[in-house]
């Protein structure tokens, strides 16, 4: 029981932390471990030498006490739509940047990966109540809209002048589930910006003219010129804001690719394992993950928003009704094709995008592409991971390439030395890896 109360005085941090300075905050969040002075240094271990740097970082986000170093890699020569470009891509998964590599290169000898714009049309909602006869909001619709469009033009000034703002404006009725309940749906169009904030800024002022609009209705009564704004935000699932990419080759290219099987009955074994994430919600989300593995890697190295893009995309794998593998195969007169169908709301300036200095070199990187182009090649690096996690599942197995690039993690964890990782790389080149049997292996040796 002391114990017990103990620990909870101890949980509580005084009011005002948000307020101390950095020194400050990690003195106090270092009495939640056993060591403070060793969580001290080691957090301030991975601080920036270069104060204007770390204060970069300090500045993204509230309450920052270090920084989290995930590896930042590259997968080169990844061709898509005939041109080359090397890919960068921030995970912390081992066997994540080998696969997408060793798939870019294998499709890479087959013309490489092909890839589409379906659409890039962002949504937004006004979410809000109104006790009224629904003829007379239909019949103030267009007045409504207009008002709408003029009381947000020097908002959308710039983006109107890029060739995007809002494209459409549809009053949805809800009623019948929630009394009083309507939205607006809006979409836009906002060129190579993500556009969350323009977005969220657009509805907020569509919410505060529909609330001044109904209050000068002089003609209804009370409760009509009242319109309670629920809230005003952008919706994250983007069904209409797609990329497409696919990779085909002749069956007869696919021999060769399993020691085991010749190029058609891989073909064919390849498509039911992708089938069974069709009908199996459990094999899809593993599926489906091993898609966000080579997606996610980009989005995060190009500083853009991948809860977002994860959040868009599981909700568009079920939009059947039930949740499906976002990948599909074909093989039709010999010829083997596999798709990958996926919404990506991601842009190339604003937001992160030009404050993080690697998200900034990411961009460089990848030839300072437009949101379009972004959207192809983070579709592509998903398509590639897919493919690699189930032509290994459906041949080899999985463990194999992955625990051979875990050995590393492995050897630094048991703390081999520099000699020891080379004779374990060399002994386990045609072994199968597990903690134990490297463990095992670093006494014989030690
Ligand atoms: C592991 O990160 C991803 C896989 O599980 C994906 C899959 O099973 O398709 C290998």
């Amino acid at each position: 029981m002391e114990e017990v109360r103990r620990i909870r005085k101890r949980d509580l941090i005084k009011k005002g932390f948000s307020k101390l300075l950095k020194e400050d905050k990690l003195k106090v969040v270092s009495e939640y471990i056993d060591n403070p002075s060793e969580f001290i240094s080691l957090l301030k271990s991975f601080w920036y030498q270069d104060h204007e740097k770390q204060k970069q970082f300090d500045e993204f986000s509230e309450n920052t006490i270090s920084n989290f170093h995930i590896p930042y890699g590259v997968s080169p020569n990844v061709i898509i739509n005939d041109k080359s470009y090397v890919v960068p891509m921030v995970i912390e998964e081992s066997s994540v940047v080998a696969a997408a590599s060793a798939a870019a290169k294998f499709w890479g000898e087959r013309g490489g990966f092909h890839a589409e714009i379906v659409d890039v049309k962002k949504v937004g909602q006004v979410h809000f109540c109104w006790k009224g006869d629904k003829k007379i909001l239909n019949d103030l619709l267009p007045e409504i809209k207009e008002e709408f469009i003029q009381k947000t033009s020097s908002i959308t000034e710039k983006m109107r002048k890029r060739g995007g703002g809002i494209l459409d404006i549809e009053l949805i009725d809800f009623t019948d589930k929630i009394p009083d309940y309507y939205q607006f749906l809006v979409t836009f169009n906002t060129c190579d910006s993500m556009g969350a904030n323009f977005i969220n800024s657009i509805l907020e002022s569509f919410g505060q003219t529909l609330q001044d609009f109904f209050s000068r209705q002089n003609n209804l009564n009370e409760d009509e010129r009242h319109v309670e704004i629920v809230m005003c935000i952008l919706s994250n699932y983007t069904p209409e804001c797609v990329a497409k990419v696919w990779v085909e080759c002749p069956v007869s290219e696919l021999n060769g690719v399993d020691e085991c099987l010749d190029g058609r009955s891989f073909a064919e074994k390849f498509k039911k394992a992708v089938d069974i994430a069709h009908i199996d919600v459990y094999r899809a989300t593993t599926h489906n993950k091993g898609i966000y593995n080579g997606i996610d890697a980009v989005v995060i190295a190009t500083g853009n928003d991948f809860r977002a893009t994860e959040a868009a995309g599981h909700a568009y794998a079920a939009r059947n009704g039930s949740y499906q593998s976002l990948s599909y195969v074909d093989i039709h007169d010999d010829m083997f094709r596999f798709t990958l169908e996926v919404p990506l709301a991601l842009g190339t300036v604003g937001g992160l995008t030009s404050l993080h200095p690697l998200a900034k070199k990411s961009l460089e990187l990848l030839g300072n592409p437009s949101a379009k182009e972004l959207m192809m090649i983070a579709a592509t690096m998903g398509l590639a991971n897919n493919y690699a996690a189930v032509k290994s599942l459906t041949t080899k197995g999985i463990q194999q390439g992955h625990m051979k690039m875990h050995l590393a993690n492995i050897l630094n964890q048991l703390g081999a030395v520099e000699e020891e990782k080379v004779k374990a790389a060399e002994y386990f080149k045609d072994k199968v890896v597990s903690y134990s049997e490297v463990e095992k292996y670093l006494n014989t040796i030690r």
